[in-house]
């Protein structure tokens, strides 16, 4: 990572930022492309996050509260698999509040939050420093979608790196493979990975927890375009859009869509799209698996399931994997 550290605080930063270039490339690429899209990690500015924060407060949405039922659960059982003293590396961090769930049993020695986010990332993470006084925090700035190259990493045999969320399942299949294969390196093929992972369920759980009553996860969505609207020079009202979820049971994911309401051009820089009025923009994957897809697209990456706890209902799982 071309980045250098700054201490700040009670934390050492590193900034890969990828900056408004790649914003303007990638949404530019994506809307070049038919059908329309653009990549989801480009909904994590300052108010992406916090709106992803809300929906993982909202009733509909299962997967936080789940996950962090799960981790409450199982936190003694994986210490005896983890054992102390690690480097834990958490991959889109975010508000940095499931690992809190960890910290007191596992005792890691660092703690490297790494996000896309940077100003979410720096308030995290300075919270935390001042929340766990004897914990060695560190936050890096980085799209780990394109770039896994964790700064201070080498210095530590014991890694674990800890992927919340389900955040796996925004990647496809192959891409997650290949990031997962790349986690593995990162972690010189010896170490552990904790990955969140959604299960298969009833479609009607699914499509409500993306198309919540109170309308944030379609906020959420909606303000992919204010950032494009006030990010880039570009002319689009974003009013003229509206937020779609729903189930495809053929490719086993949600898929998010924002659909234009009228035949329209927007503009960025000197480059114009046209829409047909229903014309979407695919802004979202979010895949599903059952625990034995899960596995076999693991090994694909090398490595195994050595454990994997779930929930009574078997909404969630998280589940701990060993290279091979
Ligand atoms: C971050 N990611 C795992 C969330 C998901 O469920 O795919 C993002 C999200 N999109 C809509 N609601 C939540």
């Amino acid at each position: 990572m071309k980045s250098s550290m700054q201490q700040l605080d009670d934390i050492k930063f590193y900034d890969a930022h990828p900056g408004t270039g790649d914003l303007r490339r990638e949404v530019i690429d994506g809307l070049a492309n038919s059908p329309k899209m653009i990549p989801p990690k480009f909904f994590y500015d300052r108010r992406g996050s916090e709106l992803f924060d809300a929906i993982c407060e909202t009733p509909e949405y299962y997967q936080t509260r789940t996950e962090m039922d799960i981790l409450r659960n199982c936190v003694d059982d994986l210490v005896d698999h983890i054992g102390p003293d690690c480097l834990l590396v958490e991959l889109g961090s975010g508000a940095s509040k499931k690992v809190r769930l960890l910290l007191e049993q596992l005792r890691p020695s660092s703690y490297m939050a790494v996000d896309i986010s940077k100003e979410f990332l720096l308030s995290s993470t300075q919270t935390l420093a001042s929340d766990y006084p004897w914990l060695d925090v560190h936050a890096a700035c980085v799209d780990f979608s394109h770039n896994l190259t964790i700064p201070h990493c080498d210095t530590y045999d014991h890694k674990v790196t800890f992927f919340p969320g389900s955040s796996i399942g925004n990647f496809d299949p192959d891409d997650a493979v290949d990031l997962i294969r790349r986690i593995a390196q990162m972690m010189d093929m010896n170490g552990h990975l904790l990955i969140g992972v959604d299960l298969k369920k009833d479609i009607s759980i699914l499509n409500a927890a993306y198309n919540d009553d109170a309308g944030v996860t379609a906020e959420f969505n909606l303000n992919l375009l204010k950032r494009i609207r006030d990010e880039l020079d570009s002319e689009i009202d974003p009013d003229t859009f509206e937020h779609a979820a729903f189930y495809n049971s053929n490719r086993g994911r949600i898929e998010m869509h924002l659909v234009s309401c009228q035949a329209q051009r927007i503009r960025i820089d000197d480059r114009f799209f046209e829409f047909d009025a229903g014309e979407t923009i695919h802004t979202e994957n979010s895949y599903k698996y059952t625990i034995d897809e899960f596995a076999q697209l693991a090994a694909a990456a090398g490595f195994e399931q050595q454990r994997v706890w779930t929930d009574e209902a078997s909404l969630f799982s998280v589940q701990l994997l060993k290279t091979v």
